[in-house]
């Protein structure tokens, strides 16, 4: 593989339209986007809430990575590439779990939580134990929700941390209970799972349950005076409401906005769903709205908090995870149903899963020509003018350091 059809296609790119076929289909754009991007981002991983105990852990399935994060002795989190360094062998066989040590099930080497390697047994005496530590992946815990970075340069993270820690702090998620998790397996490309939830141009025709709980959803109706007024109580709860852009090269989008007048929560029914969650006292924080490019979407009301993580497959399959988190305090049964506190994203989200579909069918045809952007899509703009950087950044990067042959 050469890099030729990826410069074409940048050189190609018109800003304002959606891009070519080739940047959804093609398995070397999604090879270079592998590297690129996914390789070298930020990357939602989980929240601590799915791993709240010493020895918990969940595998993060990434192409052909498997990352183990693990909650260490101390609360910190450590991630690790699931991988023996004996012969090799995967460690952690369950998609999520507790082990008090991470014992291969091939030869028995046991590894502590923090990766070092404890005992590799009959070995010989002049074996040295510090060399064969398992290999690690940065990490960093944003008020709760787990980031890695595959690469060893990470980017910055404190523009992250700074602008998600002030809306996600009032919910306590190391505190938090996990109360489901679902992955649905999309045949659409990843890109295409971003793109649509950059912009609530078709909210109005797909999501009446949505729109039925977001004043303004639909883009029919004025929210500015009502915008206006509950800011002012949340600022005087102290509620972060400072809209966060991304713009240029930053990854990160944060907003908070209103429920419909009467709407306690994001249900069907309108209805509160559980208890207030974390520092939150009411329902009526409104609805926060997270992303990080490239894999990260959280959407949190006051009673329970919605996350999603986009994980690229292949060229053409997504598997996209939805996480439901309440107050440690709820009890199942009793403060929410499964039902209930699932039900709203299960139908927008498989609503938005079939658009995506839809998108991605539409884009293998050979009429498919790029289409022009509505200004509502300024921030679907925006992700695919980030993404197109990254890939001319890597490039560049790249051709300097000659990896053009790793490919
Ligand atoms: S491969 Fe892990 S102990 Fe042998
Ligand atoms: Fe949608």
């Amino acid at each position: 593989m050469n890099s030729q059809l990826v410069q074409q296609l940048i050189r190609n790119y018109r800003p304002g339209f959606s891009l070519e076929q080739a940047f959804y289909i093609h398995s070397d754009v999604f090879a270079y986007e592998w590297e690129y991007i996914f390789k070298t981002q930020w990357l939602y991983a989980g929240s601590t809430a799915q791993i709240p105990k010493p020895g918990d852990y969940f595998l993060y399935q990434l192409r052909q990575e498997s990352i183990i994060v693990i909650r260490g002795n101390h609360g910190e989190v450590h991630a690790h590439y699931n991988t023996c360094r004996h012969r090799g062998s995967a460690i952690c066989l369950a998609d999520a779990g507790h082990a008090v040590k991470l014992i291969c099930p091939y030869h028995q080497w046991v590894y502590d939580k923090d990766g070092t390697l404890l005992q590799a047994r009959m070995m010989p005496d002049d074996f040295c134990k510090e060399e064969y530590a398992l290999q690690s992946v940065q990490v960093r815990v944003a008020e709760g929700l787990i980031f890695i970075c595959l690469s060893a340069d990470a980017p910055d993270f404190s523009p992250v941390l700074k602008s998600l820690a002030p809306y996600i702090r009032p919910y306590n998620i190391h505190k938090a209970k996990l109360a489901c998790k679902k992955n649905y397996i999309l045949q659409a490309n990843w890109k295409l799972v971003a793109e649509n939830f950059r912009e609530c141009y078709h909210c109005g025709g797909a999501h009446p349950e949505y729109c039925n709980a977001v004043i303004g959803a639909s883009l029919r109706e004025d929210t500015q005076a009502l915008t206006t007024d509950k800011q002012q109580d949340w600022k005087a709860k102290g509620l972060a409401t400072e809209l966060v852009e991304a713009v240029n090269d930053t990854t990160t989008y944060a907003i908070r906005y209103p429920l419909r007048p009467g709407i306690e929560s994001y249900s069907v029914d309108g209805k509160k769903v559980s208890i207030p969650m974390g520092m939150h006292t009411d329902h009526d924080a409104g609805v926060v709205g997270l992303v990080n490019y490239p894999n990260f979407w959280m959407d949190a009301v006051s009673d329970y908090i919605w996350t999603m993580r986009v994980t690229p497959v292949s060229a053409s399959v997504t598997d996209v995870e939805f996480c439901w988190l309440v107050d440690e305090k709820a009890i199942e049964g009793k403060d929410y149903t499964i039902e209930r506190l699932t039900e709203f994203w299960e139908i927008t989200g498989e609503q938005d899963g079939k658009l995506c579909e839809n998108n991605f069918k539409g884009i293998l045809s050979s009429a498919y020509r790029p289409g022009p952007y509505a200004p509502v899509e300024d921030q679907v703009m925006n992700f695919v003018n980030w993404c197109v950087a990254r890939l001319k950044e890597g490039l560049a990067k790249g051709t300097k350091q000659g990896s053009e042959k790793y490919f």
